[in-house]
């Protein structure tokens, strides 16, 4: 059955470019996935629920004080190391970075659920929190695949079973700028959905980077991109760095995160990123 599964897992990750996995990374910098699991109407109701939660928080502050103290106390609680970060929650940066963006998991959805029983009476947060559930699901396996075809399938080992996924909902206004690329402090980092595509530049890792090196991937309008984050350079995995530029108008985009289980990352100093400025 396994070998089953394996050739089915070689074969998604292998049929656009015939190449194995670590190697598509290393030269492209990302995999396209056809298989995008989600109709485009499954996000198009996420952001319409993302839209509500934000609205219902910029107006009732004490609300976004509560959820705040919820994720303070929830990254001292020992689900924190199952993910090995503390972004978690609301950040609404319209005024600093004209962005706003949430940051789910599932065990942070229980917490909220089981300690603070009153979100869920609040149909804007809880209808959000169940979009979110909903629509971030299916991930899991592709996350597990591709550590799977790797050969790393011990990065996601722990009590739980699966791999620890990070579900990022973003909402970009009109006044957004892009300044640098950045990489990712994760194992995968799965681009699932965005209402501009050509938006997402991105370069395979270097030496060194010029502004040329970066690029917008053509890709089918139902694929998902998956590229590595700064969590695997121990297995000579390295990061795709990327940047989102700016269109002038509202943009959407949901991005899932593996992270990695009681991990703690070493610091390496990864190739500087050149300023963007066009
Ligand atoms: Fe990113």
């Amino acid at each position: 059955m396994w070998v089953f599964w394996l050739n089915v897992l070689f074969l998604v990750f292998t049929s656009l470019h015939g190449l194995p996995l670590a190697e598509q990374f290393q030269k492209a910098g990302y995999v396209e996935i056809s298989d995008r699991k989600q109709e485009a109407a499954a996000f198009d109701f996420l952001y319409a629920r993302f839209d509500e939660f934000i609205e219902f928080l910029q107006a009732n502050r004490a609300w976004a004080r509560k959820l705040y103290n919820a994720k303070e106390r929830f990254i001292r609680s020992k689900e924190q190391n199952y993910y090995s970060t503390d972004f978690f929650g609301f950040y609404d940066e319209s005024d600093r970075r004209s962005q706003i963006s949430f940051y789910y998991s599932i065990h942070f959805h229980e917490f909220i659920s089981s300690r603070y029983p009153e979100f869920n009476q609040v149909p804007a947060i809880s209808r959000f929190l169940e979009a979110c559930l909903e629509v971030h699901r299916p991930y899991g396996n592709v996350f597990d695949e591709a550590a799977a075809e790797l050969g790393l399938r011990e990065i996601f080992s722990s009590e739980y079973g699966r791999p620890p996924i990070l579900f990022k909902v973003i909402k970009y206004f009109p006044s957004y700028t892009a300044t640098r690329p950045h990489y990712d402090g994760t194992a995968f980092s799965l681009f699932l959905d965005s209402t501009d595509d050509q938006s997402l530049h991105l370069s395979s890792y270097k030496a060194s980077f010029t502004l040329d090196d970066f690029y917008s991937p053509e890709r089918d309008k139902c694929s998902i991109l998956l590229i590595p984050g700064t969590l695997l350079t121990e297995f000579s995995i390295y990061p795709t760095p990327h940047i989102v530029l700016q269109s002038g108008e509202t943009r959407y985009a949901t991005i899932a995160f593996a992270m990695r289980p009681n991990f703690t990352s070493p610091k390496i100093e990864f190739s500087p990123l050149p300023h963007f400025s066009r």
